[in-house]
């Protein structure tokens, strides 16, 4: 999709439609009090009248053959409220006029900014106008082929903005594709490929540790779940480093889950809904998308991204319940359920992370299912041994519109991972799943500032949203690289 900041009388504009934001509470927003906007007002009027269109949320109505315009639609979007119409509702909005219109045939869209955020409405035009639809040799999918922002007055704030915007958008947009890459298509190893050549493209550095290397360095945790796959494993390592040495000596680590597929192993899943399990790489590929964007967007710390990938699959070499196994800290694990593999691959790789010299960790994880039973799909549940930190990470999702909700860490939930045979199980019994499963993770963070954000309830979207397709739903990308440009 092409995309563009335009500086342009609203009159001018050739699109198939031009669409701006008008608000329950109120008239048009002073910075829309433009000639033509007037032209529309007694359609406007009318459509409020008949309750067609209030400016709720989610409300769109189109004029066609607008007078004056020489776009041929005029379309107004519900804002809600004007006192609650922040960035991510902005952002919601314009993803709500993409998905809307573009079925209808609209292929070029104008945006009236008014004081909008242009980030926001860049990013929402791009996630709105992704489809997942790669695989269908013939899509019915329509899908815009240009979006234009118009801003009321040439800025180089607002330019910085829809750049920025641009590549969050982009980025996010990058790691949705690869979530929805089904597991024959994306393996350990494709996924370590897929990484290498964004790496190559945005200058990035990349290392992929094989099982060999693996093996040397004792990775024993990390290695346990691959061995019932046939398909090897591989430890992503993407770097950024600054153009200038940074002065405050911080080192991110971002760390991402990358099961590539989840069978549960020998203490397998049930086969309903397995299918789901493709995107048991989403954290793995949030951290790369975040790269992505960091890459583009040059924040003033080092940050490096580790993704451990592997397949979790049945067979004869699989891992057994009651192995156990040695991690690269050095600490044994008792392998309780085959199925909790996901932490036996972090933990390795934030050992990992630690001896590379970051000294910030923050990773992302379809870690449990007990998350989604917390917290539902609304809410990233996030875990730390560092309050600082974790306000940091709140605060950038914040910042990115992403929710996420702080959860306990007392010393009690550490009890429930005791072993009889080794230094920890790898399970916690039924009770506080997504909390034994970060207690796990924290053993091996140690005294390393962590932050841990379990993303199994809101990394995949189980139906369309207004503004944003069924399937892989991108999160933390935007979150993390805020997180490392607003350090
Ligand atoms: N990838 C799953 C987490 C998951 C489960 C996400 C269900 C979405 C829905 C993870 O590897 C897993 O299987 N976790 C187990 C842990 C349990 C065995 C302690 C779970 O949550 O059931
Ligand atoms: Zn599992
Ligand atoms: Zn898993």
């Amino acid at each position: 999709m092409e995309t563009k900041l335009l500086y342009q009388p609203l009159e001018s504009i050739e699109a198939d439609a031009v669409a701006a934001v008008l608000f329950e509470d109120g008239p048009a927003p002073a910075d829309l009090t433009l000639a033509s906007f007037k032209l529309a007002s007694a359609w406007l009027s009318e459509l409020n009248a008949s309750g067609e269109f209030t400016g709720k949320t989610g409300e769109l109505a189109v004029l066609h053959q607008p007078q004056g315009l020489r776009a041929k639609r005029f379309v107004v979007v519900g804002g809600g409220k004007r006192d609650a119409f922040d960035a991510a509702a902005l952002r919601k909005a314009a993803g709500v006029a993409v998905r809307s219109l573009k079925p209808k045939g609209v292929k070029r869209l104008a945006w009236l900014l008014g004081s909008g955020a242009a980030d926001a409405v860049v990013e929402g035009a791009l996630l709105g106008n992704f489809e997942p639809d790669r695989y269908k040799t013939s899509s019915d999918c329509k899908f815009l082929e240009a979006f234009h922002v118009v801003a009321p007055a040439a800025s180089a704030e607002i330019e910085r903005a829809f750049e920025r915007g641009l590549v969050l958008g982009e980025s996010q947009n990058f790691t949705r594709e690869l979530v929805n890459e089904p597991a024959n298509r994306l393996t350990p190893l494709l996924l370590a490929e897929a990484a290498r050549e964004m790496a190559a493209e945005c200058g990035l550095e990349c290392e992929v540790l094989d099982q060999d290397r693996m093996k040397q360095l004792g990775m024993g945790s990390l290695l346990g779940v691959a061995q019932g796959s046939a398909e090897p494993p591989a430890l992503i390592v993407v770097r950024y480093r600054p153009a200038a040495e940074s002065t405050s000596g911080a080192h991110l680590g971002l760390i991402g889950k990358g099961v590539t597929f989840d069978t549960g192993g020998v203490s397998i899943k049930p086969a309903e809904g397995m299918e789901k399990m493709k995107y048991d790489m989403a954290g793995g590929a949030a951290v790369l998308g975040a790269m992505r964007a960091i890459a583009h967007l040059k924040p003033s710390i080092p940050v490096t991204a580790l993704v451990p990938a592997v397949e979790n699959m049945v067979g004869s070499r699989a891992q057994r319940p009651g192995d156990i196994v040695t991690s690269l800290s050095g600490k044994t694990v008792e392998v309780l359920n085959t199925d909790a593999e996901g932490r036996l691959i972090l933990i390795d790789a934030i050992t990992y992370a630690k001896r590379l010299g970051c000294t910030h960790l923050v990773d992302a994880a379809t870690l449990t299912g007990a998350i989604v039973v917390a917290l539902g799909h609304v809410n990233i549940g996030a875990f730390t041994n560092n309050e600082a930190l974790l306000d940091r990470v709140m605060a950038a999702a914040r910042a990115q519109g992403e929710k996420m909700w702080p959860m306990p860490l007392d010393d009690e939930y550490k009890e429930l991972l005791k072993s009889a045979f080794a230094d920890l199980a790898n399970i916690g019994g039924r009770w506080g799943g997504a909390i034994s499963a970060a207690w796990f993770l924290r053993e091996f963070a140690e005294d390393t500032p962590w932050v841990h954000l379990d993303i199994a309830g809101t990394a995949w979207l189980d139906e369309p949203k207004p503004h944003m397709a069924k399937g892989p739903s991108g999160v933390c990308v935007r979150t993390f690289a805020e997180l490392a440009l607003d350090w």
